[in-house]
C-alpha cells in the first residue's frame, strides 16, 4: 500500500516532465518514476514501436495500466506522458492526486523540441502542429491540474522550486 504520489507531473513533450521530476524527487528525497519508462520495461519495446505496430489506442490502454499501478503503488515523483491526459479512464485516476501541469508557450516548445528527430510530431510546421496539439490539450492539462507552473525561460531548478512552492510541499 502507498499514500499515492507525492507529485503528479503532466504537460507536453519537452516542458521538463523528467529532469524536473528528478529534480523533485532528489529535494523531496523520494523515488521518481515515469510512466513510459515503465511501458516499455514491462514492453520490452519502445513506444515509438508500440505506436507503429499496435496503434495510439492500444498504447492508452497500456498507458492507462501503467498509470492505475503507479498511481496504487509509488509514492513518489511520478512522471507521465505528454498524451496520457486524452484518455479519460486515465484523467479519472489523476482525480484527488496533487498533480501539476508544466506549461510550455509556442516558441519555448519550438526551440526545446522543433528540430529534434527524436519528436517526429514537430518536424514539420513545427508552430502550426504545437498550436493543434495544445488546441487539443490545453483544456485536458488544465483539468487534471492542482497547478499550473510555466516553465517559459526558467531552469529546471526554478521550474521544480516553483512546483515545491505551487503544491505547497516541503523539501527534505
Ligand atoms: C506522447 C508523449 C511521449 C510518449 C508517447 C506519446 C504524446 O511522452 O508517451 O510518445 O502523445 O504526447 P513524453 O511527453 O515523455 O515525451
Amino acid at each position: 500500500m502507498s499514500g499515492g504520489p507525492k507529485v503528479v507531473l503532466v504537460g507536453p513533450m519537452g516542458s521538463g516532465k523528467t529532469t524536473v521530476g528528478a529534480l523533485l524527487a532528489e529535494r523531496l528525497g523520494v523515488a521518481y518514476r515515469d510512466t513510459d519508462a515503465d511501458i516499455v520495461a514491462a514492453q520490452g519495446r519502445e513506444i515509438a514501436d508500440i505506436f507503429v505496430e499496435d496503434g495510439e489506442d492500444h498504447f492508452r490502454d497500456l498507458e492507462r495500466a501503467a498509470v492505475r499501478a503507479a498511481v496504487a503503488g509509488h509514492d513518489g515523483v511520478l512522471a507521465l506522458g505528454g498524451g496520457a491526459i486524452l484518455d479519460a479512464g486515465t484523467r479519472a485516476l489523476l482525480r484527488d492526486l496533487p498533480v501539476a501541469y508544466l506549461s510550455m508557450g509556442v516558441e519555448e516548445a519550438v526551440r526545446r523540441v522543433g528540430l529534434g528527430a527524436a519528436r517526429p510530431l514537430l518536424a514539420v510546421n513545427p508552430r502550426k502542429q504545437w498550436r493543434e496539439l495544445m488546441d487539443a490539450r490545453r483544456h485536458l492539462y488544465e483539468e487534471v491540474a492542482s497547478a499550473v507552473v510555466a516553465t517559459d525561460g526558467r531552469t529546471p531548478e526554478e521550474v521544480a522550486q516553483a512546483v515545491l512552492d505551487a503544491l505547497e510541499l516541503k523539501a527534505a
